[in-house]
């Protein structure tokens, strides 16, 4: 089978109002990944699959997004906002190029999956010169009307174009459309501006390909995977399906979670064999979980990695730069951040450990805190292996503890620790005989005896 080469050009250049946001529309997260980022990893990636991305004017967080996820797309500006088409032949001359096949996406349907792409391309292979994506909508308020003769697309009626009749039409156009492109710029090149809103429609093709004598069809596909996002209620409603989706996924990879449905995702979370997730865990952006590692309930873990049979939490918070080591254990009322724990450390209650590398095996005991922000800049513990911390130690930073050494409780460490050596930093006790009873008497002169 010979590899053909395609273009997807992605129409990202909407504000996206709708959203109450000063954030540009396609940059709020889903999943813990930008909307645009989702439909970029969905487009076909490979020598032969060029990149294109249309954004608005002064737009630059898009640009840097595109650059991120994608470094081998090309972005495009749309000076003007005059229609789907119009913003389509802003990357006139990548079309010129000529790919086998011209994909356009909005920046805006983040469920689309790769495999529908491939659907639509092999629809151009069979020997159509453009093939739409319908769905059925429960609502088709607002959408692109599907008109279909046989098994062929007539054309694409735009909600304020349509005829009542047509308006109860429920297959509708989800925005995203193979073109043979050969043809692609010839056809696109056409379209006019006569309709209600006077704009560059893209749907308007359809008729131009019709009149060419060539055919154009329609890919069916699941209302759920085109869902366009205006508002904030739609962005949630998209979690939910991409949520079910990351769960389902996980579960198959052997993932075990009692309670999947209060458990938290990232689409780039990444799993080892025989992992455990306890319910109502959070895990954003960056995060790996290797082979029988445990997140137990309550957790919140963004940018971390989590080593082999590790066990966090309940209630631990890993942040940005958290990596535990194989059998590393971080327990309740923990928060880790840039931060490395070797294999066999052990931080099980109330500590925060920041900007730190702790040795293998070091025992970090209870309300012990990483004193690494002095109000200026931040600094660096380093914590030997096998060393002890005693409880409610304070390592102020910048310090180094050394292998083995131990910690009495309640130290305030100033000054790098030897290894092998004891650290004391607390006045001496003094035991006064008899003292609390005198104590007592002074306090109870003279009243009655309390009852109990
Ligand atoms: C569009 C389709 C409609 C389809 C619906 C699916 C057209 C004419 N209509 O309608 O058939 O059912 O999507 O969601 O194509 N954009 C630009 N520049 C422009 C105009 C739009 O980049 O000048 C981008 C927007 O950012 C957006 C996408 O194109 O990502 C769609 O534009 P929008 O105005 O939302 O089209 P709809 O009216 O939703
Ligand atoms: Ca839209």
């Amino acid at each position: 089978m010979t590899v053909r080469s395609s273009l997807t050009i992605v129409l990202a250049a909407g504000e996206g109002t709708r959203m109450q946001s000063s954030m540009p529309k396609v940059l709020h997260p889903l999943a813990g990944q930008s909307l645009l980022a989702h439909v970029l990893d969905a487009a076909p990636h490979g020598a032969d699959a060029a990149l294109a991305v249309v954004i608005g004017p002064q737009h630059e967080a898009v640009a840097a997004e595109v650059k991120r996820v994608r470094p081998d797309a090309a972005t495009v500006v749309q000076g003007e906002r005059l229609g789907t088409a119009h913003a389509v032949l802003a990357a006139r001359d990548a079309i010129a190029r000529g790919a086998d096949d011209l994909l356009v996406v909005f920046g805006d349907t983040p469920l689309i999956s790769a495999a529908t792409f491939q659907r639509l391309r092999a629809a151009l292979e069979e020997g159509a010169s453009l093939a739409v994506l319908g769905f059925r909508a429960a609502d088709p308020t607002g959408y692109g009307r599907l008109l279909v003769k046989g098994s062929r697309l007539a054309a694409i009626r735009e909600e304020g174009d349509a005829t009542a009749e047509e308006r109860a039409i429920r297959l509708c156009n989800a925005g995203v459309m193979a073109f043979d492109g050969r043809k692609a710029l010839a056809m696109i090149e056409k379209i006019g501006s006569s309709n209600s809103k006077g704009e560059y429609y893209l749907t308007d093709v359809v008729g131009i390909v019709r009149d060419l004598g060539l055919e154009a069809v329609v890919i069916e596909t699941s209302e759920d995977e085109v869902r366009g996002i205006n508002t904030k209620a739609q962005l949630a409603e998209a979690e939910k399906v991409m949520q079910a989706r990351l769960r389902k996924a996980a579960l198959e990879a052997g993932v075990t979670m009692i309670a999947p449905d209060t458990v938290y995702l990232a689409a780039d979370t990444r799993f080892g064999k025989d992992v455990t997730i306890e319910p109502f865990v959070v895990i954003g952006p960056g995060v790996a979980i290797s082979d029988g590692a445990v997140i137990h309930s309550f957790s919140h873990i963004v940018q971390s990695s989590i080593g082999k049979n590790a066990s966090v939490g309940p209630y631990a918070r890993l942040r940005p730069g958290a990596s535990l080591g194989d059998g590393a254990r971080v327990g309740n009322f923990v928060e880790i951040k840039a931060a490395t724990l070797e294999p066999g450390v052990k931080v099980n209650h109330l500590s925060y450990i920041g900007d730190a590398h702790v040795g293998s095996n070091a025992n970090i005991g209870a309300g012990t805190i990483t004193c690494n922000y002095d109000g200026f800049g931040k600094h660096k513990t380093e914590i030997g292996q096998g060393a002890f911390i005693g409880t409610n130690s304070s390592l102020v930073a910048p310090v180094k503890i050394g292998s083995r050494a131990y910690i009495g409780s309640g130290s305030v460490i100033t000054r790098d620790v030897p290894e092998d050596a004891l650290a004391l930093e607390r006045s001496e006790q003094t035991n006064r005989e008899g003292g609390a009873k005198r104590y007592r008497e002074m306090k109870t002169r003279g009243k009655p005896p309390k009852a109990g």
